[in-house]
């Protein structure tokens, strides 16, 4: 059962934790003799702390910690306690998966009491979705092991607690260097009638396996089997939550793409018949798909995560410069990592003293009710329904400045769309030929290249250039101009503009077939647009599409990858898309 330990600064938390694995018997043979002679020697006075630092040099010899986890195992079970140095670390892991404390114990230093970030934890925890809170009021023996200075503190932090709806499980006087009340009762406190640490911990309810949950597990990476010669490939990352087997049917959201697991691969083990939660996984896949790090995968018959690009959210900000709207963030769910923005503040309440104000940011140990929107769809899942796959942080500046928990998967204009193509993913039938088995063929990665920019620009005779020395090369490339589309596929439809979006969503589908067939296609169109490449994307992968931009950029135009003054022969824009393919991987050497 996993645990985590928080509270102020120095008011205990790590000598806490290393007395119990002290008492309880937990540590190696004569680690804490080595520890305390190394202090000796190093005229150092000696500090349970240590013991865990001690530990963390061990690893690699059989092993109690890594990161701030230890672990240790009393009469009824074993656990995991989380030392969480800082609050940013402690987001981090909750939302990494490092650690997904079922408990907390909140530490409070005797002499100083209550600060503000104990009762900031304590509001983090609750929101967190952690609501099974034990109190030690530590260090009683510098208090000279006082009752009125432990029920005081109690007083105050019951009182705040019951603000936040929660009740703690225990308040306990405990010494973490004199070891009262943590494993084994104290004789200095006479009038303290309760539990010792290890019983509240004894006590705590583990909530249903994870296994019970539905199957999730977040690709981390997809690799190919390199020892061999092997076009297999592994789709790795962590169980979240469930159990996968040899057989099952697996869905991959957002895309939707469905396949079957051929076999489950162990790391450094001999192949599983099955994989549950907290195990890192890798499996095979049988028909062979293409899935990619940040997708989330599902078995099919489960209640699927949600795919969406708004999120109403509760989450925690620790920027120093408050959260605002209009300003560009990263969202970080599972492995998926997306451009975030912040669409509406609803609430901010300050977590140290749970006042509430109407403002449109938030600023720094506040906590919010917002409204996110994201650049590109994301699969979640409802914190209330799958905690584990509900949590997300903020990263701004390439640093965790929040995170949170999410309340609500809100819909978006895109979500009919959306709803079409995970459809045709289900059904897609797939043929005998692995798209591997093509790319290697032609030595080239099926990407669909818009060939846009200014309308006084020759974008078509570019893109017929390209395609006649990608040709002329052995690559299997394809030039569509628009008007091929417009007067066949989209003879229904009329070109006023009411049908641009079916336009696109079309020229989409059309893309998902060629780009399944292997093909290079290279697609002229005027003054992309965002929106319009938005619905593109629907159908195609964003990392499968290419935009070269000609002529001087316009507002209304997409972000390209590459930008060209102009088509002219001479100018060489033909060399230089050829060297965006190569330097992209879309085209490799022929083997
Ligand atoms: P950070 O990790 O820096 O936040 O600190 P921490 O909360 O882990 O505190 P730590 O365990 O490192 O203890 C801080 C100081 O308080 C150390 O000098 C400990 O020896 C001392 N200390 C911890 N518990 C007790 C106690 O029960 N009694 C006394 N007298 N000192 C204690
Ligand atoms: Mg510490």
């Amino acid at each position: 059962m996993p645990i985590v330990v928080v509270g102020h600064v120095d008011h205990g938390k790590s000598t806490v934790v290393g007395r119990i694995l002290a008492d309880s018997g937990s540590l190696p043979d004569g680690k804490l003799a080595q520890v305390r002679e190394l202090c000796a020697r190093t005229s150092k006075p000696f500090e349970y702390a240590f013991l865990l630092d001690a530990l963390k040099d061990e690893r690699d010899q059989g092993i109690t910690i890594d990161a701030a986890r230890v672990f240790f195992t009393s009469a009824r079970r074993a656990y995991v306690i989380i030392d969480a140095p800082g609050h940013v670390e402690f987001l981090k892991n909750m939302v990494t998966g490092a650690s997904r404390a079922e408990a907390a114990l909140l530490v409070i230093d005797a002499r100083e009491g209550v600060q503000e970030n104990s009762r900031r934890h304590a509001t983090m925890l609750t929101m967190l979705g952690v609501r099974q809170m034990a109190v030690l009021v530590n260090k009683m023996d510098l208090v000279g092991w006082s009752q009125m200075v432990f029920d005081r503190i109690c007083g105050e932090m019951r009182d705040f607690m019951a603000r936040l709806h929660i009740q703690a499980a225990a308040f306990l006087p405990v010494s973490g260097r004199e070891g009262a009340n943590l494993v084994s009762r104290s004789g200095d406190m006479p009038w303290y009638e309760g539990p010792t640490v290890l019983d509240v911990l004894d006590g705590f309810v583990a909530s249903p396996a994870p296994a019970a949950a539905a199957f999730r597990m977040a690709v981390q990476d997809v690799y190919r089997f390199t020892r061999f010669a092997d076009d297999r490939r592994i789709v790795a990352g962590t169980v979240e939550s469930g159990t996968l087997r040899v057989g099952d049917d697996v869905v991959f959201y957002p895309s939707g793409k469905r396949s079957r697991v051929r076999s489950l691969e162990g790391f450094h083990r001999p192949a599983l018949a099955a994989a549950a939660a907290g195990e890192a996984a890798g499996f095979t896949l049988d028909p062979q798909i293409y899935t990619t790090r940040g997708e989330v995968a599902a078995r099919a018959g489960e209640p699927p995560p949600h795919v969406t690009t708004r999120l109403r959210v509760n989450l925690f900000w620790l920027g120093h410069a408050p959260l605002v709207p209009h300003h560009d963030y990263v969202l970080r769910v599972g492995a998926a990592r997306v451009p975030m923005r912040v669409e509406r503040v609803e609430q901010v309440l300050d977590a140290a003293t749970l006042a509430t104000a109407d403002r449109a940011e938030v600023a720094r140990h506040e906590v919010a009710d917002c409204v996110l929107t994201l650049g590109r769809p994301v699969a979640v899942d409802v914190h209330a329904e799958h905690a584990a796959t509900g949590r997300f942080v903020i990263i701004d500046d390439y640093e965790i400045r929040g995170g949170g928990i999410v309340r609500e998967a809100l819909p978006d204009s895109d979500a009919a769309a959306r709803q079409r193509v995970l459809v045709r993913n289900l059904k897609w039938e797939h043929s005998l030929i692995a798209p591997e088995r093509r790319e290697a063929r032609f030595a080239q990665r099926p990407t669909l290249l818009f060939v846009t920019g200014e309308r006084d620009h020759d974008r078509k005779g570019l893109a017929k250039a390209l395609e006649e020395q990608l040709f002329a090369a052995g690559r299997n490339v394809y030039f569509l101009g628009m008007g091929n589309v417009l007067y066949g596929v989209d003879a229904d439809l009329d070109r006023t503009g009411v049908h641009r979006q079916e336009h696109f969503r079309r020229l989409g589908e059309i893309a998902n077939l060629m780009l399944d067939a292997g093909v290079l296609l290279l697609v002229s169109v005027a003054e992309l647009g965002q929106d319009e490449l938005d619905i593109v994307q629907i159908s195609v992968p964003a990392e499968r599409i290419l935009t070269v931009w000609v002529g001087q950029p316009t507002p209304a135009g997409v972000a390209c990858d590459l930008s060209w003054p102009d088509t002219t022969r001479a100018s060489g824009a033909v060399d230089a898309v050829v060297a965006l393919l190569r330097a992209r991987d879309v085209i490799r050497e022929a083997p």
